[in-house]
């Protein structure tokens, strides 16, 4: 390769590490990095003092097989008396480590008709 060839291919590389640089500056960190360590603390502070059985404020949300985008549409739109969840308060990563943690619980065990014998 003669010098100046090498020359502009070193000049697009540094161009390209600066536009990297910038993107990555002007990108919101959180981005990539998950505000929460796992969805089990995402679920437990911010959907759990409503969600979890024992309190019942809304449906159980566990251990229906519900999906992904259901529960993100909701998390981030809110529904009702439910709030909205934006970006500020839970990055996607966390919201998505939410969903998978979620339908691994146990589901909400079934009422007992009336009437019916223990
Ligand atoms: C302040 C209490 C509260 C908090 C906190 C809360 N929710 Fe809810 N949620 C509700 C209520 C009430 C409903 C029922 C709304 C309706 O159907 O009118 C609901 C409904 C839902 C539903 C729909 C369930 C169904 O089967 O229809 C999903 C999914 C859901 N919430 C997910 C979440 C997630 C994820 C979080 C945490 C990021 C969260 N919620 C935090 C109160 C809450």
């Amino acid at each position: 390769m003669d010098s100046s060839v090498a020359r502009i291919a070193l000049k697009r590389t540094l161009f390209a590490a600066a536009a990297l640089t910038l993107v990555a500056m002007f990108s919101p960190l959180h981005a990539q990095e998950s505000t929460y360590s796992s969805g089990k603390e995402a679920y437990d502070k911010l959907c759990g003092y409503c969600h979890k059985h024992e309190v019942g404020v809304g449906r159980s949300i566990q251990g229906r097989g519900l999906p992904a985008a259901f529960i993100i549409a909701i998390a981030r739109n809110g529904l009702n008396a439910m709030p909205a969840f934006p970006e500020s308060h839970i990055d996607d990563k966390s919201l998505e480590l939410l969903t998978e943690y979620v339908n691994t619980l146990p589901a909400a065990p079934s009422p007992k008709p009336k009437g019916a014998t223990p």
